[in-house]
């Protein structure tokens, strides 16, 4: 029997939507990659914790067993954090693993680090989850669109935070009630400190640019500002001059250098970035061959962000199964200038 081995690190909100398209796609896995994925161990933190409709028996708080389990040849982090999934993914990789996660925070900070450890074993290390949650960017941005000289990348990358100001438009809802309902939603992550003070959508922006700039950027190169400071009244008087106030992540590559930031923005109702409601995002790219190309779907979410970790999944399976090894992993770029972010 032809089976993928895979190891599940997390069942949160993203774990969660990973299990169940996992087994509702099991069709679908046989007939593309000619295998079964077989969800082989979960790493949870507590196995105390109440969890209908998933087998328990798969359930283990000990990463020791899952690394030396040979059997298993994909892991995929949906935990969040820097640490322990930073080393758990080295680990991973360092032991001949592929590795598929959603986690921006890790790729914006070390994803340098785990990509040479990727190149070095031969193995996959695939984040298309890191970027606007069920958005396939992260894979244009990388393949279909490398003939390209991108000059431009710009959208709304933060689905937390277009819900909450969604809500504050349409609704008149309390930043603190939108807040408290994109949490519940499952949108916002563990300390949504990350959503609110735009330090997400940061993250988001350091990897977009270096993969679209084949350069380097990182999270501290982007100039953060949230939507924590936006009153009823700037609500009001955006709407007064038929606007809307967006939270936008900018990249630029201009002749003196990149320039990144995330700060919210007043847009004309036209304007098509204003039509982006609730958890959707959306990123405008500009590149010399292409010209404009834009990219929309929802930003976050279980399923949503689910239906790009799993394209990761079956694209290392594949891998796996036609034997073209680090395949998608590449390391090659080159340091261009950051310069400061002008207001
Ligand atoms: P959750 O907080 O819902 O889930 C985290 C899961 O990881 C839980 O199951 C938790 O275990 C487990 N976990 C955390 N720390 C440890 C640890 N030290 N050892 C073992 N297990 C651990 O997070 P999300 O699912 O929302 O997010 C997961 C990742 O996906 C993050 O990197 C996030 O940024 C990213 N992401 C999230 C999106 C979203 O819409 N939510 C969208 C795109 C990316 P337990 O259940 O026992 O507490
Ligand atoms: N907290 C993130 C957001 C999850 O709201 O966009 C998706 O990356």
């Amino acid at each position: 029997e032809n089976k993928i081995k895979v190891a599940l690190l997390g069942l949160g909100t993203v774990g969660t939507g990973v299990y169940k398209l996992i087994h509702r796609r099991g069709d679908v896995m046989e007939r593309t990659i000619g295998a079964e994925l077989e969800i082989f161990r979960i790493l949870v933190h507590s196995l105390k914790k109440e969890r209908p409709g998933i087998d328990a028996s798969l359930l283990t708080d000990n990463w020791q067993e899952i690394l030396a389990d040979d059997e298993i040849q994909i892991v995929i982090e949906v935990m969040g954090g820097i640490e322990p999934a930073r080393t758990m993914i080295l680990d991973a990789l360092h032991a001949g693993k592929h590795v598929v996660t959603a986690n921006k925070d890790l790729v914006a900070e070390y994803g340098k680090e785990l990509l040479d450890a990727a190149e070095a074993g031969k193995c996959d290390f695939l984040f298309e989850a890191a970027v606007a949650g069920g958005i396939p960017i992260i894979r244009p941005l990388k393949q279909c669109l490398a003939g390209n000289e991108i000059s431009e990348v710009i959208g709304i990358v933060n689905g937390t935070t277009n819900y909450i100001l969604t809500k504050m438009f349409e609704d008149n809802m309390s930043f603190e009630e939108a807040l408290a309902k994109a949490t519940e939603l499952g949108y916002a992550e563990a300390d949504p400190t990350a959503d609110v003070e735009g330090l997400d959508a940061g993250r988001k922006v350091a990897i977009m640019a270096s993969i679209a700039f084949h350069s380097r950027v990182v999270f501290k190169d982007v100039y953060t500002e949230g939507i924590t400071k936006i009153t009823s009244k700037d609500i009001a008087y955006a709407k007064e001059f038929d606007s809307v106030i967006k939270l936008l992540g900018v990249a630029h590559n201009t002749e003196n250098g990149i320039e990144v930031g995330v700060y919210p923005m007043l847009l004309n109702k036209d304007h098509p970035l204003a039509s982006v409601r609730d958890s959707f995002n959306a990123v405008f790219v500009h590149g010399d061959a292409v010209d404009d190309a834009m990219f929309y779907g929802r930003g976050a979410g279980e399923l949503p962000t689910a239906s790009a970790v799993m394209g990761d999944i079956i694209d290392v399976a594949r891998d796996i199964q036609y034997h073209c090894n680090g395949r998608i992993s590449c390391t090659c770029y080159k340091e261009l200038p950051i310069k400061d972010f002008d207001d």
